[in-house]
């Protein structure tokens, strides 16, 4: 089986590293460079992962450089602060996109078509940062978007049902963030619709949606940081991103008129394929999750424009 380069910035760190370690349980040989400016601690990743290779058929993880991306090599970036337990996601955006901003830059100057995938918060705007940095094609550029949000249901769910989590399928899109929105209407159980089961209510449905909001906050509460279930949705994503069959996640692409949204990057259903990732159209959302959506597009655009104009006023200064 060929192998597959995948390089990962910011790797020094804990959602870097879990993210290598999760790939490292995914099936297939993989050639996991990392990336970081912390030399001393990349470097001491890069050894510790590497011995867990011993027990793989053809795995290796090293410290990597920019120079080593090839075309079509997948590249995570993980780079950046995270938040603490007072901040939101949204807070980090200065800090964050002066970092994503030089790492693109870094990562296109090597001239080479990869795919870009974001995982740096606040990950919608950071891809869109990455999107307008790199000048890639938007299916090569794309974010984790509401996919840990979306995991976070899954379980929620399942452990309320007291069924695999595998059983269900639901969806939460929009911001990574406060405004998400978790489409009920179209979930199911077992191929069941989940709003005709009869633990089903709206109650119900509030109280898990604020549960997985208040999730990360929780974890960060008590252990500073969230990179476990980050790195395996990394891991799932950037397998699929190796094979021809396309796989559903709601990573964080740019609108181009879906669901009435445009010009804004946020958790949609997508197709993740070997050919990147690819807006579904059609997934079943009612008028209240297309306006709630909305309104999580509107946060995601205003913070974006007070960027912007707080960005053009420094230039000027
Ligand atoms: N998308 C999601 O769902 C999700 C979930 C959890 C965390 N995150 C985000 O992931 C990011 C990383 O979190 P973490 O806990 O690993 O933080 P961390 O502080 O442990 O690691 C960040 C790493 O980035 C490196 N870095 C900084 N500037 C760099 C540059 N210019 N080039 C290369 N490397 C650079 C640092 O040296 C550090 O090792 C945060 O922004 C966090 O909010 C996203």
């Amino acid at each position: 089986m060929k192998s597959r380069t995948v390089h990962i910035v910011g790797a020094g760190g804990l959602v870097g590293a879990s993210s290598a370690a999760a790939l490292l349980a995914k099936p297939g040989s993989w050639n996991i460079h990392l990336v970081d400016i912390a030399a001393e601690l990349v470097s001491g990743q890069a050894l510790d992962l590497n011995d867990a290779t011993a027990f793989l058929a053809d795995t290796h993880v090293r410290v990597g450089e920019y120079k080593d991306i090839r075309a079509d090599d997948i590249v995570v970036i993980t780079s950046g602060i995270p938040r603490r337990a007072d901040q939101s996601r949204l807070d980090l955006i200065g800090t964050n996109a002066g970092i994503m901003t030089k790492v693109v830059q870094s990562i296109m100057a090597q001239g080479q078509p990869v795919f870009i995938f974001v995982v740096s918060n606040p990950v919608d705007l950071m891809t869109r940062v990455a999107i307008e940095v790199s000048g890639l094609p938007s299916e090569r550029v794309f974010g984790t978007g509401t996919t840990l949000d979306t995991a976070r249901l899954l379980v929620a769910i399942a452990g309320e049902l007291k069924v695999p989590p595998s059983t269900i399928d639901a969806l939460v899109l929009g911001e990574h963030g406060d405004s998400s929105v978790a489409a009920f209407e179209a979930a199911t159980v077992s191929g069941q619709p989940l709003t005709k089961l009869p633990q089903y209510s709206l109650e119900w449905a509030e109280r898990i949606t604020n549960d997985i909001r208040a999730h990360a906050r929780k974890i960060i509460e008590t252990k500073k940081s969230t990179h476990w279930g980050i790195g395996a949705v990394v891991a799932n994503i950037v397998e699929a991103l190796t094979l021809e069959q396309g796989q559903t996640f709601p990573v964080g692409v740019m609108a181009s008129g879906q669901y009435g949204l445009s010009d804004v990057v946020l958790g949609l259903p997508a197709t993740v394929s070997a050919n990147g990732a690819k807006i579904l159209p059609n997934y079943p959302l009612t008028a209240a999750e297309i306006g709630a959506l909305q309104d999580s597009a509107n946060v995601l655009q205003q913070t974006w424009a007070d960027y912007k104009s707080a960005q053009h006023s420094t230039e000027k200064r």
